[in-house]
């Protein structure tokens, strides 16, 4: 099939063309590398295409039978509306227009973020309390496929819980909490998390990610579900895991959580994530921080 990855030299989106690729899939990328670097596509053979999807002509492209739909601003930090409403909302209307001129499947990339502080597990159902302005743009883009009365054959959400695997170096203070401590640990320093490491989060493999898109390519209705494991697992058990992997023996550095709220716990409902797509996480905590370290010759 011809695919397009929109954000494809991104984290995730990098993990997916790669994987297509390897599927026999021509695999066409487009991103305007505002936040990643080429040197994620490395090895892929595809079309890489410059492109800020809010305003790429995507008919120069020809056309594509799937689109997953990756490309988005991700830092959660950035506070301008517009700015961010033009790219990921603004975005996602040209991608569906596109979608609709080829007739193609649309798979896109929604969040967590979307549940705010919600009380676990969330479920797909729940109200929304989107508390920024990126985890607001989720849930425009989740409205919009929701009201979605157009011609396409599938509009599938993702919602994607806590990920991290390889492929996200470049996103600084962005990266994933394993990133994060895992730099911390290979340079020797006790890893420093908020008092006293029980908080837990639904962490998630970036290879399972990429098996949900596969997943959801072959659902049969249009839905938005979770992606995460349902099992959350605690900030300890990070360090514990990445102590294991990188054969060290740090006591965690815990320090005082600076925020006046906090969520304690967020954790994925999955249920209609199997009956709606057929998926479910393969990777544990442990597996997934084994493969991640393994895989860039750090273990
Ligand atoms: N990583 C996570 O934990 C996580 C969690 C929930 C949702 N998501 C979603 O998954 C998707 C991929 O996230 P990621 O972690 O790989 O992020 P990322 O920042 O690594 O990748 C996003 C990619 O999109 C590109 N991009 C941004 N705006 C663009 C635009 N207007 N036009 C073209 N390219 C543009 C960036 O250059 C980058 O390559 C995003 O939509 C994100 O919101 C990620």
């Amino acid at each position: 099939m011809k695919i397009l990855v929109t954000g494809g030299a991104g984290f995730i989106g990098s993990n997916l063309a790669l994987k297509l690729e390897s599927l026999g899939h021509e695999v066409i990328v487009v991103d305007d590398f505002r936040g990643s670097k080429k040197e994620n596509l490395k090895g892929f053979a595809g079309n890489v295409v410059y492109g800020d999807v809010a305003h790429f002509d995507f008919s120069a492209l020809g056309k594509v039978d799937v689109i997953f739909h990756q490309a988005a601003i991700t830092d959660t930090l950035i506070e301008d509306e517009k700015e961010m409403m033009d790219a990921n909302v603004g975005g996602f209307r040209n991608v569906i227009f596109f979608a609709e001129s080829c007739n193609a499947k649309l798979i896109y990339a929604s969040s967590a973020g979307v549940y705010g502080n919600n009380a676990a597990p969330n479920k797909e159902s729940d109200e929304l309390n989107p508390l920024n302005a990126y985890a607001r743009s989720k849930a425009e883009m989740d409205k919009i496929a929701r009201n979605y009365d157009g011609s396409i054959p599938l509009i599938v959400g993702l919602r994607y819980f806590n990920v991290y695997g390889p492929g996200e170096s470049y996103k600084r203070h962005a990266s994933s909490m394993a990133y994060q401590l895992a730099q911390q640990m290979k340079a020797g320093k006790r890893p420093r998390i908020f008092k006293f490491g029980e908080q837990k989060r639904d962490f998630i493999y970036v290879k399972d990610v990429v098996e949900a898109n596969l997943s959801a390519m072959e659902a049969k209705k249009s839905c938005i579900v979770n992606i995460g494991t349902g099992k959350p697992e605690s900030f300890n058990a990070m360090v514990k895991n990445l102590n294991e992997v990188l054969g060290k023996n740090l006591e965690p550095d815990y320090f005082d959580n600076p925020y006046g709220f906090y969520q304690n716990l967020t954790c994925a409902e999955v249920s209609r994530a199997k009956e709606k797509i057929g998926f479910a996480a393969k990777y544990s905590l442990a597996a997934g921080i084994k493969d991640y370290f393994r895989e860039n010759g750090i273990s």
